[in-house]
């Protein structure tokens, strides 16, 4: 069986543009591959300060995880930092990558065109993220368009190590991209956690309500017809209940049905869809022993593909 990793940075509540772009494409694929899902909280170190902020962090993604339906008996749920092989590998990998194609990472160059001064992390987070990778026997990575960049410097990498030092010692990774739409937010750009755009996945209901009340709509008259196409409301509705879409459209068409109309849709859509899972959520958040265990199981069972990875390297580099 093949295996299938992705991993996701603690670094803010997850979205809806989370569930739909990324939890949900991952989750589909349990039948089909040996699945290894991880919190990258080292990753998250590039930006989060806060000690507090990342340790609830850590636990609010592996909680939505589960509560989205990860069978942790069936996925490896785990934390990176659990497994210190990867600082290893990195190191490795490090030694084999130039500076000039960290220099052309998009992360990197975007802090720099901000007029930042990147720190060494962020300048390196990509030989990490190729660790996180090839450390566990990877053959797909479902991931989004924006983090294409870092498979092919991983696909990269892997293929050079594997030419200097033998071709057995990596399996080189294949970037599944979402195919997933691009789930836009409350102003109608792409849903994100650093825009302030976000519909809330588990916040309580009145919260999710407020959220979506703040769509940008256009300012038609309750009996003017409306156009579905180009809406976020619409939008949004289109892929939370798909089957009544075309009913939903024909509504704003006919005239005498509002935005407010359509928001209270949406909202009673996203909260039949979620509802259930927050309960769920609420639950494992509520219960940090439980949570920590299920993170320590799948990591001593992470840890078991690691070392024989890291043995492999070690020996094929003159390490051992
Ligand atoms: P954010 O942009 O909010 O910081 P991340 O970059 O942490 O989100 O994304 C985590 C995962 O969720 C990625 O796989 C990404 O492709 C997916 N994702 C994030 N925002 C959206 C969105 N608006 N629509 C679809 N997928 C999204
Ligand atoms: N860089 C990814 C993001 O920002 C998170 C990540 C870290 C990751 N390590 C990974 C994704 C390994 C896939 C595989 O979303």
């Amino acid at each position: 069986m093949k295996t299938s990793l992705t991993g996701i940075k603690p670094t803010n509540l997850p979205h809806l543009g989370n569930y739909l772009g990324a939890i949900q494409p991952a989750l589909s694929l349990v039948d089909e591959y040996r699945t290894l899902y991880f919190i990258a909280d080292y990753h998250a170190l590039t930006t989060v300060r806060d000690a507090e902020a990342l340790r609830g962090h850590i636990r609010d993604v592996a909680a939505t995880w589960l509560a989205c339906g990860l069978d942790p008996e069936r996925t490896l749920l785990f934390r990176q930092s659990d497994v210190p092989e990867v600082f290893e590998l990195t190191w490795v990998l490090s030694c084999l990558l130039a500076t000039g194609q960290l220099e052309r990472g998009h992360a990197y160059k975007d802090a720099l065109s901000r007029g930042e001064s990147p720190s060494a992390g962020l300048f390196n987070y990509p030989a990490l993220m190729a660790a996180d990778i090839l450390l566990y026997d990877t053959d797909i990575v479902p991931i989004g368009k924006d983090q294409k960049q870092h498979l092919e410097l991983t696909r990269d990498v892997a293929m050079r190590l594997n030419h200097i030092y033998g071709d057995d010692t990596l399996v080189v990774p294949e970037a599944l991209i979402s195919q997933a739409p691009l789930v836009r937010g409350t102003d109608g750009q792409k849903m994100s956690k650093s825009k302030g755009n976000g519909i809330p996945l588990f916040e309580p209901p009145k919260k999710l309500r407020k959220s979506i009340m703040s769509i940008k709509t256009t300012s038609e008259g309750l009996e003017d017809p409306k156009a579905a196409e180009g809406s976020t409301v619409y939008d949004l509705y289109a892929l939370v209940a798909p089957e009544r879409a075309l009913q939903m459209k024909q509504k704003l068409a006919s005239g005498g049905y509002g935005w407010g109309h359509a928001k209270e849709d949406l909202f009673q859509a996203i909260e039949a869809e979620i509802g259930p899972k927050r309960d769920a959520y609420l639950a494992m958040r509520a219960d940090e022993e439980q949570l920590d265990a299920i993170l320590h199981a799948g990591a001593d069972k992470a840890r078991q593909i690691a070392r024989a990875t890291i043995q492999r390297v070690r020996s094929a580099v003159g390490i051992d």
